[in-house]
């Protein structure tokens, strides 16, 4: 048996003003869907059955709305948090409620809620090597071939890089840029492309030797829980006792049992404008803009406009920027300062 959870929780505050906290990223359309519902469909194509989506309270709504605006909604489960404590926490909740359902050797196929995988063929053949692995006890991660020394990522070394499943000798979690550097040069690493895949039992079990305070507070928490219908609610104060740590740091850096599967399929973490823009078709000065923007003398631009009613936009002798429109807040970003967004939102929440 084989469960998708789909993580769908973080701000993305790197991608204000698109993603707020009221409105974050899952929900955001990219190609068509929500983000949200491209992670539900991909863990569908897997042939898992049910589902649990590890969500905000206040989210709660729009996660329902992008269920039933489903052509096939799988039976879920929502799991609903009254803040965000992060990924470990949240998947060791996970792990507990689909023991206590389904069972501890239930196979759990962690995917995240921000994602773009538009080859889906491509990610279920991965996805089937990754529950033989997961079924003999390994913790799975998928690892996908860097391009640049990206220091959003985790980075994941194995002995040679090959295209078959391997034992993970070292997982580091966002290293600096020149450690991401030499990791690169050596040709060893993988990028860990955030998708997990454990049987409940091996995770819990890996909380628990490698991050016993994680596992101790999701038991208090999971154990004050009230479960009504199809969601189950965690009380703020149990909740809040949770450290703060995703499950990079808390499992996959210390644990000895991880296996990589290379990704055979193309992905996007769309965690930063730039991501956004290299996920959609450029013109030939390497735009990425609305059909009718004025670009004259640009390059590598991003223009994104949400803001409602005709707008006439145009761009003049500028390059490598963000520009994004909403209908309260404008945003103008070099592309090199895309990781530093946040710094904005940081600004925003220290004036409320
Ligand atoms: N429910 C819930 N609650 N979900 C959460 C929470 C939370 O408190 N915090 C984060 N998430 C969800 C996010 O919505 C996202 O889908 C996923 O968990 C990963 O969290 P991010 O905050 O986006 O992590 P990251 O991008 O910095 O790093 C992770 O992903 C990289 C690839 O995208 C790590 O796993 C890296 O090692 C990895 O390379
Ligand atoms: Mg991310």
């Amino acid at each position: 048996r084989v469960l998708s959870v789909v993580l769908s929780g973080g701000a993305g505050s790197r991608l204000w003003p698109a993603s707020r906290q009221a409105y974050p990223k899952p929900f955001m359309k990219l190609g068509g869907s929500t983000l949200l519902q491209q992670a539900i469909e991909r863990g569908q194509a897997c042939g898992t059955g049910d589902l649990m989506v590890v969500t905000n309270k206040d989210h709660l709504f729009l996660t329902k709305d992008v269920l039933r605006q489903m052509a096939d909604p799988p039976k879920a489960t929502l799991l609903l948090e009254p803040k965000g404590r992060n990924t470990a926490p949240a998947i060791a909740l996970a792990a507990l409620q689909c023991a206590k359902d389904f069972g501890g050797d239930t196979v759990m196929l962690v995917l995240s809620a921000d994602h773009l995988v538009p080859d889906v063929d491509a990610f279920v053949a991965s996805a089937s090597q990754a529950f033989r692995l997961a079924e003999k006890g390994a913790l799975v991660i998928f690892g996908v071939s860097p391009t640049n020394p990206d220091t959003g990522f985790g980075y994941v070394e194995v002995e040679h890089v090959s295209r078959n499943s391997q034992p993970v000798k070292r997982f580091v979690e966002k290293p600096d840029l020149e450690t991401a550097r030499e990791y690169l040069a050596t040709g060893r690493y993988y990028w860990n492309s955030g998708m997990f895949c454990f049987t409940a039992d091996a995770i819990i079990d890996a909380f628990e030797r490698n991050a016993p305070e994680v596992l101790t507070a999701a038991r208090r928490a999971f154990a004050s829980a009230k479960t009504a219908g199809d969601t189950v609610q965690f009380e703020v104060h149990d909740f809040g006792l949770q450290p703060d740590i995703s499950i990079d740091y808390a499992v996959m850096e210390r644990a000895d049992n991880v296996q990589v599967v290379p990704a055979k399929f193309s992905w996007s973490d769309v965690g930063t404008w730039p991501s956004v823009a290299k996920a959609q078709t450029s013109d030939a000065s390497g735009n990425t803009m609305p059909y009718d923007t004025i670009a004259i003398d640009t390059t590598g631009t991003h223009v994104q406009i949400e803001s409602h009613g005709p707008k006439v936009v145009a761009t003049l002798g500028v390059h490598d920027l963000v520009i994004v429109d909403t209908p309260d807040a404008l945003l103008v970003a070099h592309k090199n300062s895309a990781q530093r967004v946040k710094q904005v939102v940081d600004v925003l929440k220290a004036r409320k």
